[in-house]
């Protein structure tokens, strides 16, 4: 099977992305002082690199090449943003590390659907599981910040935080059944 141009398009660009979000992790975890949150950091980075993994390894299957492009415009904005957090103060790399995950929710539901919709079904579970693990890191991200002052402000000006998603996953439906999760359930659009 031959992916659809989307679809192409979505993995060249996930498996780039995991590393941008990897290399940020790395500055992040860096640059912060509590034990336990770096920890946390640190632990959200090997679930990127393990992301990455297992998208190289959908993308080989389909002969899906990794984009050159792709992979140098990611690494120069994973190690931009990494070095960032070392001057901007805590707030921002954790606001925006929780905002980009929550956008990257629905890029594997989306993939699924792809998929689905070529008939295929047996990525759906490493896909959904994907999907989860971003919302488990959205939701420990906005942890840490849901009671800044500084928290209504941005969620005004950037349209992410208590009250506002890029998704509907809930980290709760992790076991739910495949055949029920749909885009009414995930708020994901193809
Ligand atoms: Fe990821
Ligand atoms: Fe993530």
């Amino acid at each position: 099977m031959q992916p659809q141009p989307e679809l192409t398009d979505l993995l060249q660009m996930a498996y780039s992305a995991e590393k941008a979000a990897a290399f940020a992790y790395i500055g992040h975890a860096g640059s912060l002082k509590n034990e336990e949150v770096k920890k946390a950091v640190n632990q959200i980075e090997t679930d990127e690199w393990n992301h990455r993994r297992e998208v190289l390894a959908i993308m080989n299957e389909y002969n899906v090449p990794v984009s050159k492009w792709y992979e140098l415009r990611f690494h120069v904005i994973g190690r931009t943003i990494g070095a960032s957090c070392y001057v901007i103060g805590w707030f921002m790399p954790i606001y925006f590390a929780g905002r980009l995950e929550s956008g990257n929710v629905c890029e594997y539901i989306r993939m699924k659907d792809y998929f689905n919709k070529a008939g295929i079904t047996k990525h759906d579970k490493i896909l959904y599981e994907m999907g989860i693990k971003e919302r488990e890191h959205e939701d420990y991200f906005l942890s840490l910040i849901k009671d800044s002052r500084l928290m209504f402000f941005f969620e005004k000006v950037f349209g992410w935080g208590k009250s506002e998603s890029f998704n509907q996953v809930n980290v709760a439906d992790k076991n739910k059944d495949l055949n029920t999760i749909n885009s009414n359930s995930t708020g994901c659009k193809l």
